[in-house]
């Protein structure tokens, strides 16, 4: 049975002994990443510098709401602003790998950038099992290469710092109660954001639809979970698909997007079960976002895949 008091009790000092000088982590506000920012600077203290940044692809928002909770922690903060970068980066990109390749290089770009104005030597990363049982450590296929594993250039000069590797999604939100990380529960999120929630060519302006729509699905799973409608399920989320299909808005035909909504239950990422939502909670979603994205979106599905074969993510 994992003890969290005692996992970090043993990793401090063998982080001690480890990190020699500063060290630089990108802190997402995520469990993760939050879980492995706190227990380092516990370690470390100010050496190390929790740096968030906005690469654009964030949720509804998630900047604003970030920032707060990891301030509270205390934590050595820095704020870096890199949504122009990013876009930039992706214009023109359809291929998820070459997707997520991108956003890991340009995030070790920066990263890079920071480390050596802050003059640090190490690079913490909230890196978890599945992490890299998916991204084809162990021998395994690469499935996805998930951006903080599969995106670090293979010359970058900092040193790797995990201390959650050999974990699960349920022992990190063991250590985020045990810690108090007021984002134990918080659902799972990608690190490439919602650039791999747009199928195709992650824009600004489809990001800014599927931000809405996600935002959607959140708040009304979350209140059905709350009105004990449907039990929590593990992950929930939109996809913005690149198909268009005829519609109709009063009698005035449209040709618009088509949002595909996911919702799953399961474990550990590894294997998943999509969730049987009630179909009101279902039409309210669809409803919602073709009334909100009303130019923009005039059809709404639900996945009904499991995982195996479907992954969690469409990318
Ligand atoms: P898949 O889509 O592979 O996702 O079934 C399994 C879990 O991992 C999350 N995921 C990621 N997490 N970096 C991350 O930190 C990534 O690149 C990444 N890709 C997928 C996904 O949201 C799900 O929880």
């Amino acid at each position: 049975m994992f003890n969290p008091e005692k996992f970090v009790k043993e990793k401090i000092p063998e982080i001690k002994k480890m990190v020699k000088g500063k060290a630089v982590i990108a802190a997402s506000g995520g469990v993760d990443s939050t879980v492995a920012a706190v227990i380092v600077t516990k370690a470390v203290r100010e050496n190390l510098v929790s740096v968030f940044v906005d690469t654009g692809y964030m949720r509804k928002n998630e900047p604003e709401t970030a920032k707060k909770m990891l301030r509270k922690l205390g934590l050595n903060l820095r704020f870096v602003d890199a949504k122009k970068e990013f876009y930039s980066a992706l214009k023109c990109v359809i291929d998820p790998e070459k997707k997520r390749k991108i956003i890991g290089e340009n995030f070790i770009r920066i990263f890079e950038g920071i480390a050596k104005q802050e003059k640090a030597g190490y690079l913490v990363q909230g890196t978890i099992a599945p992490d890299w049982i998916e991204s084809g450590g162990a021998l395994r296929d690469t499935i996805k290469s998930h951006h903080n594993v599969g995106g670090l250039p293979e010359d970058m000069k900092l040193k790797l710092v995990e201390p959650l590797r050999d974990l699960y999604k349920d022992e990190v939100r063991k250590l985020a109660r045990y810690l108090k990380i007021s984002v134990s529960e918080k659902q799972p999120y990608p690190g490439p954001g919602l650039a791999i929630r747009v199928i195709g060519e992650a824009t600004p302006e489809a990001t800014d639809i599927i931000r809405e729509a996600c935002a959607i699905v959140e708040g009304e799973i979350e209140n059905a979970v709350k009105n004990k409608k449907m039990e929590k399920p593990w992950q929930y989320f939109a996809v913005l698909l690149p198909v268009k299909s005829v519609g109709v808005h009063g009698d005035v035909r449209t040709h618009s997007n088509t949002i595909a909504v996911r919702a799953v239950h399961s474990i550990d990422g590894m294997t998943a079960a999509y969730s049987k939502i009630p179909h009101d909670v279902l039409e309210k979603i669809s409803i919602r976002i073709t009334n909100t994205l009303k130019d923009k979106v005039n059809r709404v599905v639900y996945d009904v895949t499991n995982k195996p074969p479907g992954t969690i993510e469409w990318e």
